[in-house]
């Protein structure tokens, strides 16, 4: 937890709800940050035609607070690019057993393929992370033994830099934006739940809510 943060806890009152929606940006922010924190994974929602809805982890990469966007990247041709295309509404959570608090967001989902900012994003992937892109066929295919679905070598080895460029067709930056961001913290004393929402116009309504 960085040391520059409210303490909303130990303080004598309770917190206020600008402190609260501050904590949840940094909790964000660090978990974008750092691999080992427990908000640097997060699940992902989208609605299906064919099965109501579908779920998945993926890793959070970008937290941008003034515009309200939180990203992942994918591969373009994983289901998920789909369901987001047919809907674009999707729900995030989050829970840090650490920091015993839980987010739940709901975002309207854009995705970026072949842009400059699927560009800029895709220089950032370390060439040994780029296999994630590189796989035979689409996330999810049937295949008829155990599959790594890379080419031979790459299992055992990073492409090289022309050779990553067959998952660069593939690789898809999501970014997320907020609509309405639900907190709870768990203390043994009873909880605290309090909501975000923001409307088209970017304005923000606040409330506590009973946990
Ligand atoms: C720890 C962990 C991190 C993952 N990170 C990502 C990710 O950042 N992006 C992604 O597309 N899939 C990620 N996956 C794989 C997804 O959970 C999922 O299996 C895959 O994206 C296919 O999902 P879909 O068929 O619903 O599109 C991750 C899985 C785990 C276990």
């Amino acid at each position: 937890m960085a040391l520059d943060r409210i303490d909303i806890w130990t303080a004598d009152e309770e917190p206020r709800l600008s402190a609260v929606l501050s904590e949840c940006w940094a909790l964000l922010v660090d978990g974008a940050a750092d691999p080992q924190h427990e908000f640097h994974t997060l699940a992902l929602a989208t609605a299906s035609a064919a099965q109501g809805c579908t779920l998945r982890t993926v890793v959070l990469r970008r937290v941008e607070r003034e515009t309200r966007e939180l990203s992942f990247y994918t591969d373009l041709r994983s289901r998920k690019i789909g369901e987001i295309q047919a809907d674009p509404r999707v729900g995030l959570l989050f829970h840090s057993h650490a920091d015993d608090t839980q987010i739940r967001i709901q975002a309207e989902a854009r995705i970026h393929h072949g842009d400059a900012l699927a560009e800029a994003a895709w220089s950032q992937v370390p060439l040994s992370r780029r296999r994630d892109y590189m796989v035979s066929g689409p996330p999810g295919l049937p295949w008829a033994w155990p599959t790594s679905g890379l080419e031979d070598g790459l299992e055992d080895h990073a492409p090289s830099e022309a050779q990553s460029l067959s998952g660069k067709v593939n690789f898809a930056v999501v970014v997320c934006s907020l609509r309405q961001m639900d907190w709870l913290y768990l203390t043994p004393h009873g909880h605290r739940r309090a909501n975000f929402a923001w409307d088209a116009e970017g304005q923000l309504r606040t409330s506590w809510l009973v946990p």
